[in-house]
């Protein structure tokens, strides 16, 4: 058990750091294969529920997935076995489920054995049949572990301190225990209506930041599930737990009223600390009054604006086993914020990057501005000495004013302040006065690049006094992309720091004046988040959310989760919140798990027969339009009702999957429709324009799909043209901005793509970047007096072209997870070479190229059990030099699993 176990811990870091170089993967691929039985050389990466041995899940048939580097070409048997004994496992039995050998490529399948009990691991371990027609591979073993299942198995109450929802200072509790048995194993499963952090004997469990994720906490609340087995001991015992405000409890005021959330109370938990002893026996602890409360050091705290902390008010050693805490008083059950709890199951919220400060600029003898050099999503911690009831202020900020104090006025707008209280993005740090205090805040983020620390009498701060900690879901990066361009490279990189700053267990427009779950946004990241991050997980949890806040008529709000009130009559048109049907689509896309299509399909019918009914025309105008753009305004009309067609196309499709015909062909003919409507008011079809030859209005027909075939090449014609007489320079919004490189690099000008992609001169990304960006702007004006964020995703789709366009990596619909890749690289004017790489669900998948004298060498690696249909630019020879040479097929070559290397030559030379 012993090396399977450090095999599989082994796979999960490698993948996990997925750009590690090669001939280092190659290295530990040996040294694991040298622990195993001769035959078994292969290396697996093992999946449950898309995450690694994952505890605590709820699913009755979780999905089961593998990924194994092996020999030969393709899988041609699979046989999955579980048993919840590891060691009968290794020697063969498999009494939960045993598959059978099964003749099929497949490598993601529901769980089927016998049902599932809660509070249990289940382990196991999967053989592989190649088409070399040896011996299967056999998968080390590994496991997933049921959580609660269901509801009847929590046991105790929901509890709080008592106090009202506007009382301020975070609440403390603490219970402590006495266990004089051997102790097995242990797990606490916690569910809060805001936000905890949970220790025991005196340490922080786990690594997590932020837990439970946002959700609509009337309709649905999450629980945390965490191994306790190492931090219980024999003997006394206290678990220490503290409860923040999160969204349940916003008690700042802004203009989305989510102080008036219906839902609103003085935070509470659930928690099940449940012990299984070395004879069996079980016993849990979970939440009653016989739990001890009180109020500590955090006086305020709030998830939009920031913390306050009055260390004086620290209470050493209050959660640990001696501590006395008679003077603490009981806690107070507390109603169930919802009926359903379910698990917290995806990639956690953790401090992910700790950024030292590159420079302190010292104001005056009160005041010091940090610069972290680079924008980021997180917290900062500060470690400083000073007489006690010393207030340090820590004003973050994206921006610095001429006198080189933080400048909060670009995002700072639409904050509504009661009073001065609650300062915005400004934590407050009272010091204890004996020696060095240290704060970070439990129970925020910011967005920030600039700290202004300022105190109310001098104290010593040092470059070193401050700290960034950059937060997020904490996902694993998958897809790498590196260019002859240094411009290019950066704007990848921000791109991808965009899109972490704003994962936080839902994706959000902006990490600073907002942190809302803009629909528009997030449907416009999604692949770019896709091809460079394994975000699934964060994905279908806000699937969940989005079932959670539809309304009866199919009306979904612009902004998930909301409250109820603000997001329902503002901004949530097809434009925006399409969201339903393009997320799960693409979830489909990358992992082929169509799972994501089936739980929302209901939810998509309603939200397109909705459109229906307020459309009959096949147009709609309901949504925002190409919001921020350049200059030019396209219709709203337009755009929206593209987003409509791709709606009911998507649903088509999706009724075509689950085997409903009868849908498929009245969605399929819904969209005919829309798009005819679309074609029939806006194409003139002599001229090959849209409206009146917009970027956007050529753009996006383009790209989804609404241009009659005969009419592509003109219309695609016409938009180059455009672009040409707009200077090379982009005229879009954001909706533009997700179709336009797509629609020309598709369409036979690539090399006009790359032009807008790597210009850097306003308007462009380069300019921003050129500008010292990290992050992705709001705003394509630098100097914009109003939507100017410097961390939004919104104009991210760049990042996904990269892998689309130059790269050539794309899934193909017919056989989605990559099982066939698309590959129709770019190999632009301008770039010398080019190397993308993404980790789909068969593995690794390289496109690279770089140019020579007058060839072209492009690598390609395949994963086993997958192929790629290869599309070369026309006019190309190709010489196959490493690899089997792959056969024409039309204009396409099939490329079977393998590493492959062409020298490309112009026919023309
Ligand atoms: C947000 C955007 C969002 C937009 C919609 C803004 O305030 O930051 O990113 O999509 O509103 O109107």
């Amino acid at each position: 058990m012993q090396d399977h176990e450090h095999l599989h811990s082994l796979n999960l870091r490698l993948n996990k750091n997925y750009g590690m170089k090669k001939n280092i993967l190659l290295f530990f691929l040996l040294l694991a294969s040298s622990t195993l039985p001769a035959q078994q050389t292969s290396l697996f990466t093992l999946r449950c529920e898309h995450l690694p041995h994952p505890i605590g899940i709820d699913a009755a048939q979780p999905r089961l997935q593998w990924e194994v580097k092996t020999a030969g070409k393709e899988q041609s048997h699979y046989r999955i076995m579980v048993d919840t004994d590891s060691a009968k496992l290794a020697k063969g039995s498999a009494s939960n489920w045993n598959t059978g050998k099964i003749a099929s490529a497949q490598t993601l399948v529901n769980y089927q054995g016998k049902k599932l009990g809660p509070f249990t691991r289940y382990y196991w371990k999967v053989e592989v049949w190649t088409d070399t027609g040896k011996s299967p591979v056999s998968s080390p073993i590994t496991y997933f572990e049921t959580g609660m299942m269901e509801g009847k198995n929590w046991q105790g109450a929901w509890i709080s301190d008592g106090q009202d929802m506007h009382f301020k200072t975070a609440p403390y509790f603490r219970k402590s225990f006495q266990r004089s048995k051997k102790i097995r194993s242990a797990r606490v499963y916690i569910a809060a209506a805001g936000l905890f952090e949970l220790s025991l004997n005196g340490e922080k469990t786990g690594n997590h930041r932020l837990d439970p994720m946002y959700t609509r906490f009337d309709k649905r609340n999450l629980y945390v599930t965490f191994d306790v087995t190492q931090q219980l001991k024999q003997g006394n015992n206290s678990i220490g737990l503290i409860l923040g405000n999160g969204w349940y409890n916003h008690q700042s005021t802004a203009v989305w009223n989510f102080h008036k959330a219906g839902w609103r109370a003085r935070p509470s938990f659930l928690l099940n600390l449940r012990i299984q002893y070395a004879d069996c026996s079980v016993e849990t602890i979970a939440t009653d009054t016989s739990w001890k409360t009180t109020t500590g050091p955090i006086t305020f705290n709030s998830i939009y604006t920031a913390e306050h902390y009055d260390a004086r008010l620290e209470q050493k050693g209050w959660n640990t086993p001696s501590f006395n805490d008679t003077h603490w008083r009981n806690a107070i059950p507390s109603k169930a914020p919802s009926t359903q709890i379910t698990a917290q199951t995806l990639h956690p919220i953790r401090d992910v990057e700790e950024i030292p400060a590159i420079s302190m600029n010292r104001i005056n003898d009160s005041i010091a501005v940090f610069n972290l050099g680079r924008n980021i999503s997180g917290v900062s911690s500060i470690r400083v000495k000073g007489p006690a009831g010393t207030i340090i202020r820590m004003k973050h900020g994206e921006r610095l004013l001429p006198n080189g104090r933080v400048d909060l006025s670009n995002i700072d707008v639409h904050y509504r302040p009661k009073g001065n209280d609650d300062p915005f993005q400004t934590d407050i740090f009272i010091l204890p006065g004996n020696g060095e205090a240290y704060f970070k805040p439990r129970f925020n983020y910011k967005g920030f690049q600039y700290v202004e620390v300022q105190s109310s009498q001098p104290v010593t701060l040092s470059k070193e006094s401050l700290t960034g900690h950059f937060m997020h879901s904490d996902v694993p990066s998958i897809g790498h992309i590196r260019s002859s361009n240094p411009t290019l490279n950066k704007i990848w990189e921000a791109t991808n720091n965009a899109y972490l700053s704003n994962l936080f267990g839902y994706p959000t427009d902006c990490p600073q004046r907002e942190k809302n779950g803009w629909t528009g946004d997030a449907h416009i990241a999604v692949e770019t988040g896709l091809y460079s991050y394994d975000a699934f997980t964060i994905y279908e949890k806000w699937m969940a959310d989005h079932r959670d806040e539809q309304q009866p008529n199919g009306v979904l709000p612009s902004i998930i989760p909301t409250w109820g009130g603000w997001g329902y009559d503002w901004g949530n048109g097809p434009d925006w919140t399409s969201t339903i049907a393009i997320i799960p689509w693409n979830l489909y896309l990358f992992y082929g798990d169509a799972q994501p299509l089936r739980d929302s399909y209901p939810n998509m019918k309603k939200y397109v027969d909705y459109i229906n009914e307020i459309s009959p025309s096949g147009l709609t105008d309901w949504g925002l339009g190409d919001w921020v753009p350049v200059k030019s305004v396209s219709p709203k009309e337009l755009t929206s009702s593209i987003y409509y067609f791709v709606d009911a196309t998507i649903l088509s499709e999706t009724a075509k999957l689950l085997g409903n015909l009868n849908d498929h062909t009245k969605y399929e003919t819904l969209a005919q429709k829309i798009r005819n409507a679309i074609n029939t008011k806006y194409l003139d079809t002599a001229k090959g324009i849209y409206g009146s030859g917009l970027q956007t209005e050529l753009s996006a027909p383009l790209c989804w799909g609404i241009v009659p075939d005969a009419l592509r090449a003109k219309v695609a014609a016409n938009l180059h043209q455009r672009v040409a007489a707009d200077g090379y320079a982009l005229d879009v919004g954001i909706l533009g901005a997700k179709a336009i490189l797509n629609a020309l690099s598709e369409n036979g000008y690539a090399n006009t793509a790359y032009q807008l992609a790597a210009r850097e001169t306003y308007p462009s990304w380069g300019w921003w970047v050129k500008n010292g960006a990290t992050t992705l702007y709001e705003n394509w004006d630098i100097n914009a007096k109003s939507d100017i964020s410097l961390n939004h995703i919104m104009f991210g789709e760049i990042g996904a072209w990269l892998y689309k366009g130059p790269g050539g990596i794309k899934p193909d619909p017919a056989q989605p997870g990559f099982k066939n890749v698309l590959l129709q690289p770019h190999f632009v004017d301008g770039l010398e070479s080019f190397e993308a790489s993404h980790c789909g669900p068969y593995g690794e998948i390289v496109s690279s190229w770089k140019k020579e004298k007058n060839k072209i060498i492009y690598n390609v690696e395949i994963p086993f059990n997958s192929t790629a249909a290869l599309r070369l630019p026309a006019g190309m020879n190709m010489k196959t030099t490493k690899g089997a040479a792959p056969q024409p097929n039309g204009t396409t070559f099939h490329l079977s699993a393998g590493t492959y290397t062409f020298e490309l030559t112009s026919v023309s030379k």
